[in-house]
């Protein structure tokens, strides 16, 4: 089954052609960084007007790229929600429409699931049941999923999401938005060691994570060291990127312990971060655990995520209606 997917939640316009839910024979996304970066974050009005402008193109290139016809296409699957709502209604209201005109199903699915489902392609299949990390700009979550669309919420950010913390303290270092890149970038040059910047533990027990005094002690230590150099703004990055990467890893791997899982995976757009790749990864070897992390393509907001759940919800008969909605929230 061939399904055109369609993503428009925050600040990429992407489409993708999916097939069986893991095979991805195109994937195209235009990104909006360049028009948000002047303003140090996304605004949610040039959001929805840029995606008017690309979400044409956009998809005629998917398809085309994906060497196939219109008439191919068996479904179209759409990001829903949560997201922006003026931006989720271009890419929503085009992929009903364009389904209706082929006379072809349409589902509607949510983010956060094509973040999970991000796992599913490519031919490196993995075994249920697995505890995920999600981590994005929107969320920090731990789930222990047992089937494509079953998974218990096992914790969650009680404050900042991590790619949030990450594009806060980019700003507060002058560094602009998007954070994470820049700061991975950075770190890599810094001594992880430099600064004791606190581990958000909370309980070590708990899945619940805090990323808002983490970030709130960088600017603190601003304040008292103001203006660093190269070497101190390496340092900084490489010391907050480690106090993120350490709790990350002892929550995920510490959730699989207490679940009796060999499988975790770490999806979503700071699953990029190389820090975190390879911490969780020298760990998951030390403990038996076997790790799966998406392609780097497919970590941060992209479209053939979305046709992986598409295919799923679709097979349990999840099709919109003509008058369904966006949602704005999980
Ligand atoms: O999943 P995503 O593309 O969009 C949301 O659904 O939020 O995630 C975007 C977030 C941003 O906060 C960005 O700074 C962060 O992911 N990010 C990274 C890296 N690449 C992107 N954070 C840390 N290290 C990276 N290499
Ligand atoms: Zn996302």
């Amino acid at each position: 089954m061939k399904i055109l997917a369609i993503e428009s939640s925050c600040d990429e316009t992407a489409a993708a052609v999916v097939e069986d839910g893991t095979r991805v024979l195109s994937s195209i996304v235009a990104s909006q960084v360049d028009v948000h970066h002047v303003y140090g974050g996304v605004v949610p009005e040039l959001a929805s007007r840029k995606h008017i402008e690309a979400i044409v193109p956009v998809v005629q290139e998917a398809i085309e790229a994906a060497g196939i016809d219109r008439s191919e296409i068996d479904a179209v699957a759409v990001t829903q929600g949560p997201g922006l709502v003026g931006a989720l209604l271009v890419g929503f209201s085009y992929a009903k429409a364009y389904a209706w005109g082929l006379g072809i199903p349409c589902v509607g699915v949510n983010h956060l699931e094509g973040h999970m489902s991000s796992i599913f392609l490519g031919d490196n299949p993995l075994e249920f049941p697995y505890v995920a990390l999600l981590v994005s700009g929107g969320h920090t979550s731990l789930y222990y999923v047992t089937g494509p669309t079953d998974y218990e919420l096992m914790g969650q950010t009680r404050d900042d999401a991590v790619g949030e913390a990450y594009d806060k303290v980019s700003k507060m270092l002058g560094l602009g938005y998007p954070g994470g890149v820049v700061i991975d970038r950075l770190a890599q040059k810094g001594d992880p060691k430099a600064i004791a910047f606190p581990r958000p533990y909370l309980d070590k027990k708990a899945f619940d994570f805090s990323f808002s005094g983490l970030k709130s002690a960088v600017g603190r230590h601003l304040k008292d060291h103001p203006e660093p150099d190269e070497t101190r703004l390496h340092d900084i990055a490489a010391s907050f990127q480690e106090s993120v990467a350490v709790v990350l890893c002892h929550k995920l791997t510490y959730a699989a312990q207490v679940k009796k899982c060999r499988h975790i995976a770490v999806v979503g757009g700071v699953a990029a971060n190389s820090r975190v790749r390879a911490m969780v990864a020298e760990v998951a070897k030390k403990r038996n655990l076997s790790f799966h992390t998406p392609e780097l393509k497919y970590c941060g907001d992209n479209a053939a995520m979305i046709g992986a759940i598409g295919y799923h919800r679709l097979r349990e008969g999840k099709t919109l209606k003509v008058n369904d909605d966006t949602y704005s929230r999980a």
